[in-house]
């Protein structure tokens, strides 16, 4: 393709054009909104690190809720923050626990909306790890009780999936044999099957209030470094059972996004984190870039990589935006 008989500026010519050739599109029906929950009445507590962003207790939680599914956004993740934490983690897997309660209230309500329960001990550990936490060290294999008793606990609360966050190995198939023991054949396992040691969690452990106090992840999450563990991660979990898988945080690792989405056959989500999120605020703030462009560019980019669905802090904004310009 040579030029001047080729010239690609042509078909850039018009926005209506553009329309016509565009390969990626963004649509709400690709977006997960992520919520935080807590115990109280009538709080709605701005998150200083992720701007827009707030911790609901259940009632205001389900208005939001509300908001959310008016919105046609699909579905919402829910994380919880206890009112006591402790070495094992209990409130993750009690049945009063908050997120249980969230999930009570909000299917009390009718909202048409799927919603997806996070499952992880670290909001609810006192040492603010994902596990199990024996000789200074996070022991695996007595974790994946608790997850399994997690899964099972927001199953029985009314979640509409459940989604390992944790990166215990064996998890999906402890979870599958959990839910399909207490009748919940039928229940969805999103797993977070890539997720990487990354330093752009940072504002969701202000959010969760879930930063380890001692060591770090890196003895369960990924290695930034790494691209081919990320695939025997995913072909695991698919193998254990997990019907979809996701890759998080997106944009350093759209290459991963694009790999896993070569290699396997299940539904591939990506979580665009709360460092991604709160980076583009900041600039924003100082007028150093446009948010609303530069949101929609990255959403973009994560379904260009092969996501079939993005959970983002944006979804509430992206929605809005994709229905003004009748999308
Ligand atoms: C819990 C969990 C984390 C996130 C989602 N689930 C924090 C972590 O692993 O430290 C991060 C999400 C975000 O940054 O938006 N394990």
């Amino acid at each position: 393709m040579k030029f001047p008989q080729h010239r690609p500026r042509r078909t850039r010519s018009s926005a209506n054009l553009r329309r016509l050739v565009a390969e990626t599109r963004l649509s709400v029906d690709d977006l997960v909104m992520p919520l935080f929950v807590a115990h109280g009445r009538g709080l709605r507590q701005a998150i200083p690190s992720m701007p827009g962003i707030h911790r609901f207790s259940v009632d205001t939680l389900v208005e939001e809720v509300a908001e959310i599914a008016a919105l046609r956004i699909p579905a919402v993740i829910l994380f919880g923050i206890p009112e006591n934490k402790d070495p094992l983690g209990s409130e993750a897997y009690s049945d009063s626990g908050i997120v249980q309660q969230a999930i009570r209230a909000i299917k009390k309500q009718g909202i048409d909306t799927l919603l997806i329960a996070d499952v992880c001990l670290c909001e609810y550990t006192d040492h603010g790890h994902c596990g199990v936490v024996c000789d200074g060290r996070v022991d695996n294999d007595r974790t994946l009780a608790l997850l399994a008793k997690s899964a099972l606990s927001l199953a029985g609360a009314g979640a509409d999936m459940v989604a390992p966050s944790d990166m215990m190995d064996g998890r999906v198939a402890a979870i599958r044999t959990a839910l399909d023991g207490g009748g919940f054949h039928d229940l969805p396992i999103m797993s977070y099957a890539a997720k990487y040691a990354s330093a752009f969690y940072g504002p969701f452990r202000d959010a969760a209030e879930c930063a380890p106090k001692f060591g770090d992840r890196r003895s369960y999450q990924m290695d930034p470094a790494n691209a081919n563990e990320a695939l025997r991660e995913v072909a695991m979990d698919i193998d254990e059972g997990a019907d979809i898988v996701m890759v998080k945080p997106a944009l350093p690792y759209l290459d991963i996004v694009r790999r896993v989405r070569e290699t396997c056959r299940v539904p591939v989500a990506a979580y665009c984190v709360s460092g991604e999120y709160a980076m583009i605020k900041a600039a924003a703030q100082q007028s150093w870039l446009d948010e609303r462009a530069a949101s929609m560019e990255i959403l973009t980019a994560i379904k260009r990589a092969g996501a079939d669905f993005i959970l983002t802090y944006w979804a509430k904004d992206a929605a809005r935006f994709l229905a003004q310009s009748g999308r």
